[in-house]
């Protein structure tokens, strides 16, 4: 029996493949390198000393998909092959609904073909919009997300619930990611976004690594404690084992529809960063105050203790860590 992840080579797949194949999982991987590059694949074995399999294709192409149905064992699905820049997705919203939401409906339309029902989803704190309550409990309302990307993550959470309502044989973990930061403690795997990161941590790390010049801190007039927005970031490697967690949860539990928070209860603000980031690396970070940037919330960070209570998942590494991870990646990546 093998776990199938879409988009095993981006950020976040990535490191779930790696803990997956650490808890003794077999793994099948689909990706189309739209946002990774192939060398992920052969770092994922050199860290874990373990071997996978392998499918170069678009989760939209059902035909491809179906034969990943037909030539495995298929007991759950993870889906990351999302599209996620939050600005691109204003410019190219029909490339983001197709991908996010047409693709999440050809992989479940697959599933429910081949009687796959356990589909663990990603998505994103952004389903809460401007919350309503601080720290965000997973029962705060959704909605009044401000962009497609968000509203992709919000859709498909409904479409999920939908499916469960029609077929409560299907067993679907809906986790919610606050901010992921931070790389694998190796360096071999971690975040390379293409182009000018619109990330804060990607952003100060190429800041001090010399490759930007300085960050723009995007507003310093919010109702927080420095005036700087507060996030609740939280280590790539400690949200990939929140899904081994999830995925033991679907495996010994009746079947039902469950929605976790990812986070760690954490806020910090963007000047915590830049503090933290430079006293863990000893590495100077220049700043300079911007304007606000259309769309940003002051505060977000989660209630993390419906995933500590019922998966017995807890973050953590800590500020220190995902700061010094992200550098050292950074440092193996530009070769500084
Ligand atoms: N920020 C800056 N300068 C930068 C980049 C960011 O000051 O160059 C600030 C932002 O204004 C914000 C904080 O840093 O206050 C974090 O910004 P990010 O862009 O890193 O993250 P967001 O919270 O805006 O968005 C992230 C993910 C989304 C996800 C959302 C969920 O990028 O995919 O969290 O809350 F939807």
């Amino acid at each position: 029996m093998s776990v199938l992840v879409t988009g095993g080579a981006g950020y976040i797949g990535s490191h779930t493949v790696v803990e997956l194949l650490n808890s003794g999982k077999e793994v099948v991987i689909v990706d189309n390198f739209s946002n990774s590059k192939p060398q992920v694949l052969e770092q994922i074995r050199k860290i874990t000393g373990k071997d996978f399999k392998f499918y170069e294709l678009d989760y939209l192409n059902k035909e491809e998909l179906e034969k990943v149905f037909q030539e495995n064992d298929i007991e759950a699905v993870m889906n990351f092959a999302g599209y996620k820049a939050v600005g691109e997705s204003v410019q190219k919203p029909i490339e983001y609904y197709t991908n996010n939401i047409s693709g999440a409906l050809v992989l479940l339309d697959t599933m429910r073909k081949y009687n796959v029902k356990k589909f663990i989803f990603s998505s994103s704190a952004t389903v809460y919009g401007d919350p309503e309550t601080i720290p965000i409990t997973e029962e705060c309302r959704t909605g009044g997300t401000t962009n497609p990307y968000g509203t992709s993550k919000l859709f498909i959470e409904q479409i999920l619930k939908d499916i469960y309502n029609s077929d409560n044989s299907w067993d679907i973990c809906i986790l919610r990611y606050f901010n992921p930061v931070g790389a694998h403690e190796s360096g071999l795997i971690g975040e390379e976004p293409q182009g000018i990161p619109n990330n804060l941590m990607p952003y100060i790390v190429r800041v001090a690594a010399g490759i930007l010049k300085e960050l723009s801190v995007f507003g310093n007039d919010y109702p927080t404690p420095d005036g700087t927005g507060v996030r609740d970031y939280i280590h790539v490697v400690d949200l990939a084992i929140g899904h081994i967690k999830a995925l033991e949860k679907l495996e010994k539990e009746k079947q039902g529809l469950y929605i976790y928070n990812l986070g760690t209860g954490t806020g910090y603000s963007v000047l915590d960063m830049v503090k933290a980031f430079e006293k863990a690396t000893n590495k100077k970070v220049a700043y300079k105050i911007a304007p606000r940037r259309p769309g940003d919330i002051a505060t977000c960070y989660a209630d993390p203790t419906k995933a500590k209570e019922e998966l017995g998942w807890v973050a953590t590494r800590g500020i220190e860590e995902m700061c010094k991870d992200s550098w050292n990646y950074i440092q193996l990546v530009s070769g500084n």
